[in-house]
């Protein structure tokens, strides 16, 4: 029996990478999907191979930084799917800079991205889901947010906001039905990380205890699990880490 057979999701950062999985995986289980990115043109070939298995599959091109866009999107998805039962926020970026050597410019950019983003996606879609007595939101953090990481002030700061969001959050609409978590990944290889040096890379993979980084479609059943029923009635503001052993909080 498909999991998501009836529900709608709205998945964000769904062109690439995990976000691109987590599509892929709600499609298999049958649900209709609403995917956001930025990029054109990975959106539709994600969507693409969503509209294999999903209920059915519409696209937003959308900044997720911008009020404006991100209300459309919420509505968009009400309008062409009737409702929005599950918003994963997963659209994030990840740059590397010292802070000493870090402008205002780039601080900005990260919280709005990877931090305000959530919170104005959760802000359109939250309403629809109180209103209908029954939502999931899965916002996606990092373990850096919980153990921080070295020349990355601004995405471990976003990402620690994400997670404190979701805490706040799911305390507030709980009680109304609607269920908030976060999931904080290890290293996963996707773009977001192919500019990280090889040496680097080799020496982080010796420290995990799985001796190795993740994969996108090894993150996205937690995301499955998260907004399934029953599979996921009892989490409430949990960040969970499918992080190969390097955080055990
Ligand atoms: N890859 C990892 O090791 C890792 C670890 C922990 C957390 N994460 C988080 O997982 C999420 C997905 O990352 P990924 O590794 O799949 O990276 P990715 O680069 O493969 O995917 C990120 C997606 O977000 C989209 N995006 C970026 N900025 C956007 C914007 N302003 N508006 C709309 N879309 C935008 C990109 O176009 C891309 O499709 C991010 O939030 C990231 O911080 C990744």
């Amino acid at each position: 029996m498909a999991v998501l057979r009836g529900r709608t999701a709205l998945i964000t950062g769904a062109a690439s990478g995990i976000g691109a999985a987590i599509a892929a995986a709600y499609a298999g289980e049958e649900a209709a999907l609403l995917l956001a990115d930025k990029n054109p043109g990975l959106l539709e070939a994600s969507a693409q191979t969503c509209r294999k298995t999903a209920a059915s599959v519409t696209t937003a091109v959308v900044d997720v930084t911008d009020a404006d866009a991100t209300k459309a999107m919420v509505e968009q998805c009400v309008s062409d799917h009737g409702r929005v039962d599950v918003l994963v926020n997963c659209a994030g970026i990840l740059t590397e800079v010292p802070l000493i050597d870090m402008s205002v410019t780039t601080w900005d950019e990260m919280i709005a991205v990877d931090l305000r983003s959530v919170f104005l996606c959760c802000r359109w879609a939250i309403p629809h889901m109180v209103e209908a007595g029954w939502g999931r939101v899965i916002n996606i953090a990092s373990q850096l947010g919980i153990k921080g990481g070295e020349s990355l002030v601004h995405y471990s700061a976003a990402k620690a906001g994400v997670i404190g969001l979701t805490r706040a959050l799911a305390r507030e609409v709980a009680p109304r039905g609607v269920l908030v978590n976060a999931i904080a990944p290890g290293p996963i290889e996707t773009p977001l990380v192919e500019g990280i040096s090889q040496d680097w890379k080799q020496a982080k993979q010796a420290e995990l205890p799985l001796g190795r980084f993740g994969r996108p479609e090894e993150v996205a059943p937690t995301a499955v699990l998260l907004a399934s029923d029953p599979g996921g009635n009892l989490y409430v503001g949990q960040t969970l880490g499918p992080n190969s052993g390097d955080v055990m909080p």
